[in-house]
């Protein structure tokens, strides 16, 4: 009643907000419509399964990258490999050297579970940025470097959209900014983590003033006709966090526009971009759909794993999944046809809005309601569902056969984990893209908020669903056995031995938020999902204990904490299928190496059928986040009933 009584209240005093002048971040987050470019053509079919095509322009990147950029990364990684002193066998240092006919194609999936996934992420990539003179010592630095692509969702969606934006600064810089930052609307103030993304102050005034300035701020999208929703909501709370333009001196100044109108197509502009020194940006996001087939639901998550898996690239938006197989520009996300072109609509907050959105998994009735109502009441309903990101359908009467959402005016995105896949693998499986290494990042909250494996276990399930589009090593059938193994407290290399030369399984190295360093550390990396502020001691504490986890390996022993073969084994994983490609036999420290590191498939003795342990605990960690988010909403119309 209380509630009801106080959204009603919220109602007045914000229409009467709006009708006053639009803030300047609502005028730059509003889409803009105008006459199409000549000859412009909405939809990529990207063709079927085996002989797919990549855009013109991710082609030209990518060709770019890897004749300008990637030869000398390998170079400057293979120095800090050698420099261990650990002896390497000649093909390793031939692939990496240049001097072979193969080189290595490597790509990175950072996963998500909110600021401890985004920390996990910027903090594994510091112990592989070869700027960093610590992690270039520890004989892994310069990985990051000769990277190809990199694909974030959720809460690595964060990072890495922060990453990209922000021009592709050092990891300590992304996190806590510039020092002497120069404040303006475009310029990179770090994270802001000690803002809490939900209550960024203590006094209930300035929240509650926050709040429903983040409300006016979706103003002029929905004047404009377009489908604001939820996400939008969410999208202008991180934009103070992940996109340029907040620092610490004008969190709450609305003179700025604090990312409003910073597009994600516009990361192409950036020095970094433009001179192919960053990995090729990939955010991932799920589709919900109706008449989606509910019997492919992974027990425990929300989207079934047969329904297409979205992708925002700098270019294009869509997906590879045979049942689409289709993209559209991303500059031009909000377009619909061919002749009336929509622009500002992809707006980076907006983009991880999107991968990060998970409002859906809940009961509205019970739970989101009071957020809805308040939203439903600010934007009169125009038949739009609020618990989901919307985006006009480009693939409108596109492929009605196979693809769910083909009759549908908008697609309904959503958290990017919300099948169980929560490390973003799906994108860099794409046989076009030639990838034969992938680094996965899992900083999932299974149990204790450390991972057990179940992200690489749903995405080896669809794969085998949507089989033969893709290839995936085999990995475990059940946590149990990651566990038993102690898969998730040491890096795992998973599809050591292929079938044959001309099997493209690529080698998959795991390397999870599993539990603490092996030096006898407390744990500080397992903080929970729903924990949306962290003060800057508490991130470099966690940045510092990752650098640890990343660098320790897997010892040969108990007696020691870290492995002096570790940089040599990464190494050896790198190059091992271009190994193979050259007709190289495995041999030296990559032997031993391969024998520790690989997953065998033995289950060691465990029934993998018996998979019990946290069996109730039924995604806490999406629960916990969801119910700090619905405590913002129904906490802004209480307090409104204070203040007006
Ligand atoms: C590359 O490494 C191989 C094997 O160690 C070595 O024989 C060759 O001289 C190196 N080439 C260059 C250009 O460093
Ligand atoms: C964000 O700010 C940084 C400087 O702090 C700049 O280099 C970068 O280009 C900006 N990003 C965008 C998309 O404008
Ligand atoms: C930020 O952008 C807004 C809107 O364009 C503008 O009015 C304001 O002056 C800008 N602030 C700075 C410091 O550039
Ligand atoms: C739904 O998925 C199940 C399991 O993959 C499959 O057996 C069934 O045929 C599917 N139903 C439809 C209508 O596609
Ligand atoms: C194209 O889409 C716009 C909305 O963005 C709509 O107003 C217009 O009527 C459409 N044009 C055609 C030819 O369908
Ligand atoms: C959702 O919650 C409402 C109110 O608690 C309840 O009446 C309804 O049955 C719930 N719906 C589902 C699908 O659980
Ligand atoms: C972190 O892990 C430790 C050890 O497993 C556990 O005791 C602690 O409760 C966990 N912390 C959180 C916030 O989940
Ligand atoms: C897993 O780790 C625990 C604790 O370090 C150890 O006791 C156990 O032997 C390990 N199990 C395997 C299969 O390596
Ligand atoms: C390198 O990483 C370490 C470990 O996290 C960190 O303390 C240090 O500040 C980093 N250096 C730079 C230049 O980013
Ligand atoms: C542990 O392994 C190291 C390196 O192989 C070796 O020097 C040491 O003797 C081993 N310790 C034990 C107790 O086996
Ligand atoms: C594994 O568990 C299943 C189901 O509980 C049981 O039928 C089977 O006998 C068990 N296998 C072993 C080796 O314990
Ligand atoms: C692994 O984590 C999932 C949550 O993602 C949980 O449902 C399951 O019980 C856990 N299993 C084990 C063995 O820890």
């Amino acid at each position: 009643m209380l509630q009801t009584m106080s959204i009603c209240l919220c109602f007045l005093s914000l229409s009467a907000g709006l009708v006053a002048a639009q803030s300047v971040a609502s005028q730059a987050y509003t889409p803009v419509a105008g006459v199409c470019p000549n000859g412009f053509t909405l939809v990529r079919m990207a063709g079927s399964p085996g002989h797919q095509s990549l855009s013109a322009s991710e082609a030209a990147y990518v060709q770019a990258r890897r004749s300008q950029v990637i030869p000398q990364a390998w170079k400057t990684y293979l120095a800090n490999v050698e420099a261990t002193k650990v002896a390497l066998p000649s093909y390793v240092s031939s692939i990496l050297n240049g001097s072979s006919c193969e080189t290595p194609s490597f790509g990175i999936a950072t996963s998500g579970g909110g600021y401890r996934a985004a920390i996990f992420g910027a903090g594994v990539l510091n112990a592989l940025d070869g700027r960093n003179v610590s992690s270039n010592s520890a004989g892994i630095g310069g990985l990051l470097q000769a990277a190809t692509y990199i694909a974030g969702l959720s809460g690595g969606s964060w990072f890495l959209t922060s990453l990209a934006q922000a021009n592709f600064p050092t990891m300590q810089e992304l996190v806590f900014g510039f020092p002497n930052p120069i404040v303006a609307n475009n310029s990179w103030g770090g994270w802001n983590a000690e803002y809490s993304i939900d209550a960024p102050s203590s006094n209930p005034v300035t929240v509650t003033e926050y709040l429903i300035n983040l409300i006016e701020e979706l103003e002029g999208k929905y004047r404009a006709g377009y489908p604001v929703t939820f996400a939008d909501f969410w999208s202008r709370t991180l934009a103070r966090h992940f996109v340029n333009g907040t620092f610490s001196s004008n969190f709450f100044d609305e003179s700025y526009t604090h990312g409003a109108g910073i597009l994600w197509s516009s990361v192409a502009e950036t020095e970094s971009f433009a001179s192919y020194a960053i990995p090729f940006p990939i955010i991932v996001s799920d589709l919900s759909a109706p008449g989606e087939n509910t019997s492919n639901i992974v027990s425990g998550d929300y989207i079934p794993t047969s329904n297409p898996i979205f992708e925002f690239n700098v270019f294009e938006m869509g997906s590879f999944d045979p049942m689409l197989s289709a993209f559209a520009p991303t500059k031009y996300l909000g377009t619909t046809n061919n002749s009336v072109c929509v622009t500002n609509y992809d707006q980076s907050s907006l983009v991880a809005g999107s991968s990060s959105e998970l409002f859906n998994t809940f009961n509205l009735t019970s739970t989101l309601g009071d957020a809805l109502t308040l939203l439903n009441s600010l934007l009169p309903d125009s038949g739009i569902e609020h618990d989901v990101a919307s985006w006009p359908n480009p693939f409108y009467g596109i492929a009605p056969e196979t693809f769910l959402s083909s009759n549908q005016m908008v697609l309904k995105l959503v958290d990017g984990g919300e099948d169980g896949e929560n490390i973003p693998v799906q994108p860099l499986l794409v046989k076009a893209r030639g990838l034969d290494t992938i680094l996965a990042i899992d900083a999932s909250g299974d149990v204790h908020n450390f991972a057990n494996g179940s992200a690489l276990i749903a995405t080896q399930d669809r794969i085998t669903l949507l089989s033969p589009a893709y290839s995936f090593p085999p990995v475990p059938t059940s946590p149990g056995e990651f566990i038993a193994q102690n898969l998730s407290t040491r890096p795992t290399f998973f599809g050591c031995n292929t079938a044959s030369a001309s099997d493209t399984t690529p080698l998959l190295i795991y390397l999870a938020n599993g539990g603490p360093p092996h030096n006898g550390q407390t744990p500080v990396t397992n903080i929970s999902t729903f924990q949306l502020s962290s003060s800057s001691s508490t991130t470099q504490a966690m940045l510092d204990q990752i650098f640890m986890i990343a660098t320790q390996g897997y010892p040969a022993n108990s007696s020691m904490t870290t492995d002096p073969e570790w940089p040599a084994c990464l190494a050896c994983a790198i190059v091992d299928r271009a190994r193979e490609r050259a007709g190289e036999t495995r041999s030296g420290v990559c032997e031993s190496c391969f024998a520790r590191y690989c997953w065998s498939g033995s289950t060691l003795g465990i029934n993998a059928t018996q998979d019990v342990i946290g069996q109730a605990i039924v995604h806490s960690f999406h629960r916990g986040w969801f119910s700090t988010l619905v405590g913002m909403a129904v906490g802004l119309c209480i307090l409104g009933i204070d203040l007006i």
